[in-house]
């Protein structure tokens, strides 16, 4: 048994580890009893639980809200990360890094990314900028981090895509949505279920993609929510990105592809499957 501590533990990805069943020792850490930013309370916590694996799901992760906070968005997302790696290596724990598709520009049409691909996105969004922040200060500070990437992530709380989408859909009776940004869905409870599968691999240190099989438009993401949960009649018009204002600028091909856990024999399903299982919680 792992004594593993998960930061970000009341989140979307959070609580989907903190309650997954598995034989570890799971521990947790959030706002607002504990603020990452605080490096000192930090470090004293870490020596206080001794984990001997850190999970750090927590993160600035409103995209556009981070345009208008990005000292903020950098402090939680680069600077807190740093200082959690430095901690873990001093400790001796592995550290398991969540990170993001954004970190690529995803400039080209057709174009999916493995983990030996330099992520390039040095004038996207602040929330992009700050996570590849956070990677390059990890790897400064860590010598035996995993750094996972996902995207578009999915669970059956409410704050993510598909959720909103169905929220959307039931309250407007009609819907616009970007037609033009591609990327892969990945289900929580099929990502918690690959993290814990490196953990107990002992997987080699690097970056993962940890991402549903397959890619997808947000228009078919969306579409294909409202037919799984019995609303395939409501109207759904696709529309390109210039026609969707928001402050964050996303990446429009940054679609993942996970090299390195397959070499490992991990494999997530399809992401339409992982969707009918989503599905089934909606009512
Ligand atoms: N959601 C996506 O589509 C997506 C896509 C790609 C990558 N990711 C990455 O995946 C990870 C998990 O995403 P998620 O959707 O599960 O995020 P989430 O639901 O926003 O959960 C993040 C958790 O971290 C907490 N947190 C934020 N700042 C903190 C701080 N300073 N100290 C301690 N805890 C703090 C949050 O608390 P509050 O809620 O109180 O702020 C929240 O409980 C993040 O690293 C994110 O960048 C997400």
């Amino acid at each position: 048994m792992t004594r593993i501590l998960i930061i970000g533990h009341k989140g979307q990805l959070g609580q989907t580890l903190f309650q997954f069943p598995t034989n570890h020792e799971l521990l947790g850490m959030d706002l607002p009893e504990h603020d990452i930013t605080d490096a000192s309370a930090t470090q004293y916590a870490l020596r206080d639980m001794r984990p001997q694996i850190v999970i750090n799901t927590a993160a600035f992760t409103n995209v556009d809200a981070a345009e208008a906070q990005p000292d903020l968005a950098y402090r939680i997302n680069a600077l807190a990360a740093g200082y959690l790696a430095r901690f873990c290596e001093e400790l001796g724990a592995s550290l398991y890094h969540i990170s993001t598709n954004e970190v690529f520009d995803g400039a080209m049409p057709g174009r999916r990314y493995d983990e030996w691909d330099q992520p390039d996105n040095t004038h996207g969004s602040v929330y992009a900028r700050s996570k590849l922040a956070g990677e390059n200060a990890i790897r400064f500070y860590h010598s035996r981090a995993r750094i996972i990437r996902i995207s578009w992530l999915f669970s059956r709380g409410k704050q993510n895509f598909p959720a909103k989408i169905v929220a959307a859909a039931d309250k407007y009776g009609a819907l616009r949505v970007v037609a033009d940004e591609f990327g892969a869905p990945t289900y929580a409870p099929d990502l918690a279920a690959a993290i814990f599968q490196l953990i107990d691999f002992k997987a080699p240190p690097g970056i993962y993609h940890l991402v549903n099989e397959g890619m997808t438009s947000r228009y078919e993401f969306a579409k294909e929510a409202l037919r799984l949960t019995g609303r395939g009649h409501i109207p759904i018009t696709p529309i390109p990105h210039t026609e969707w204002q928001r402050a964050a600028t996303p990446p429009l091909h940054a679609v993942l592809v996970n090299r390195m856990a397959a070499a490992l024999g991990i494999q997530l399903r399809p992401w339409q499957d992982a969707l009918a299982d989503w599905a089934q919680s909606v009512e």
